[in-house]
Order: C-alpha cells, then sequence, then structure tokens
C-alpha cells in the first residue's frame, strides 16, 4: 500500500542530519563511510520533499563548531561536500530546485566556494523548492552577523536605533526571504539546538528521533510530518481563539 502524503505538509522543514560516525562505529566502518551513507540519505530526502510539496527544506550540513572535529575528517567532509555539488547539482536542477547557502563561506577553500556560487547561480531561478545548506554555519554567527549589518546602517545614518525592532533584526537573518521552519528534525537521538538557526527556530515544532541519519528514509520523513500533522500551533493563543 502507498503511505497517504501527510494531511498538513509543512512549508519548510529544517532537518539536523546527525548519528554518521555512530551509523558507521555500529557497522563497523569508519566514520568518514557514514558521512558518504549520509550524502545518500540527504539526496532520498531532499526527493521526498520535493514528491511531497514542501516549499523549503533546510539541511545543517557542518557547524562552526565542527572544525574542531580531527583534521581528517573536517578534510574528507570538504571532499564530500566539493564531490557531492559536482554529482548533484544537475539533478537538483532538473528537478527545479534552487540550492542556496548560510554560513560564513569565507574560510573554505577557493575550489569549493567557486562552486558553491555556480550551483547557486545556476539553480537560481527554480521555484519548485528551495534547498539551504547551512555550512560553517552557527545561530550565534548569524544573530551577530545581523547586528553587524543593522550597526552598519545606524552608523550610516541609514536607521536611528529606535526603528529597531524584531521584523528589522528578522530582514538582516540569513536567507530572510524564506519562511521560519515550521518542522524541526534532528536524527540521531540528541535533544539539543546545537546552535542551529536561533533565531528562526523560535515557534518551531521540535521532533527528535533516534534513527541515525543514514537510517533516515522517506518513510522517517512521513512519520515525522505525521506527528506534525496532529500539532497545534497556538502561537501564545488559546485553543479556542484557533476554532474561530
Ligand atoms: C552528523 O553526524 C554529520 C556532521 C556533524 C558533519 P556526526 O558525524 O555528528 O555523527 P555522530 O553524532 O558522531 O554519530
Ligand atoms: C550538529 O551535530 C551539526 C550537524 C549535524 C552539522 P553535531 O554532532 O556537531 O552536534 P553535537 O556536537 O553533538 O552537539
Ligand atoms: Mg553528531
Amino acid at each position: 500500500m502507498i503511505h497517504p502524503y501527510p494531511a498538513v505538509v509543512p512549508k519548510h522543514i529544517a532537518i539536523i542530519m546527525d548519528g554518521n560516525g555512530r551509523w558507521a562505529e555500529q557497522h563497523g566502518y569508519p566514520r568518514v563511510l557514514g558521512h558518504r551513507r549520509g550524502a545518500t540519505a540527504l539526496r532520498n530526502v531532499v526527493r521526498a520533499c520535493v514528491e511531497r510539496g514542501v516549499r523549503v527544506l533546510t539541511v545543517f550540513a557542518f557547524s562552526s563548531e565542527n572544525w574542531r572535529r580531527p583534521a581528517y575528517e573536517v578534510g574528507a567532509l570538504m571532499h564530500l561536500f566539493l564531490q557531492s555539488l559536482r554529482r548533484e547539482v544537475r539533478r537538483l536542477d532538473e528537478a527545479g530546485v534552487r540550492i542556496c547557502f548560510i554560513g560564513d563561506r569565507h574560510r573554505f577553500d577557493a575550489p569549493l566556494q567557486t562552486r558553491m556560487r555556480e550551483a547557486e547561480a545556476i539553480t537560481a531561478k527554480n521555484e519548485r523548492m528551495t534547498l539551504v545548506i547551512a555550512v560553517n554555519y552557527g545561530g550565534r554567527w548569524d544573530i551577530a552577523e545581523a547586528a553587524k549589518a543593522i550597526s552598519r546602517k545606524v552608523a550610516s545614518g541609514q536607521m536611528a536605533v529606535d526603528d529597531i525592532d524584531e521584523a528589522v533584526f528578522a530582514a538582516e537573518i540569513q536567507w530572510a526571504d524564506v519562511p521560519d521552519p515550521d518542522l524541526l528534525i534532528r536524527t540521531g537521538g540528541e535533544q539539543r539546538i546545537s546552535n542551529f538557526m536561533l533565531w528562526q527556530l523560535a515557534y518551531t515544532e521540535l521532533y527528535f528521533t533516534p534513527v541515525l541519519w543514514p537510517d533516515f528514509k522517506a518513510a522517517e520523513l512521513d512519520r515525522a510530518m505525521d506527528w506534525f500533522s496532529s500539532r497545534e500551533r497556538r502561537f501564545g493563543q488559546i485553543s479556542a481563539q484557533l476554532q474561530e
């Protein structure tokens, strides 16, 4: 039987793709192989999200803290990132996916930065789904960057201090043109945010699953979306007001 798609499809899903290392250890493989399987899982989840009509998918691929890992693992992740971009961009383009990156990309080497720019340029006009890839991203970095941009406007006289409000901040946060995530999925069993989108997750529904990222398939996505469908999002109001 084909699984009926969830009743309520979140417009924006964000995923903390965690558990590659443990998956590899459990199977007796080196951690790097877990990351490779993780890249395959991502390819499948992107396709599943497109099929289900998700408008934006944001994935946490590399945090600003992940540079602290052993050099060989960081190197392997960078290699995999470059290789995946080479292999996947055309397929994503054909599927109507727009690719964007958030994070401080200056720390990456030149060929990788070039590929990232190319991927964004090639897919810029696609409208079926936006895939936001967070690399060298940190939620606190994002907020600090927004504060810097606003401060520059104030210093140059374009804006008064009293004009600064939540809307001004939201407009400076990375990829301000996409709505905040409706559903955050974290695989791998940890129940923490690990410095992901701190500003944007204010009213996001949080779904934690012990499934390790390389094992996360379309059926797991449907489970998360079913759970999301059952949530009552009150945004500070009371239940009775939502029925009005
Ligand atoms: C997530 O998997 C991938 C990255 C952080 C790049 P991990 O590598 O964190 O896997 P675990 O948490 O060690 O199992
Ligand atoms: C979060 O996973 C970052 C990514 C998935 C890219 P980590 O494995 O780095 O998180 P912690 O260290 O367990 O909090
Ligand atoms: Mg981890």
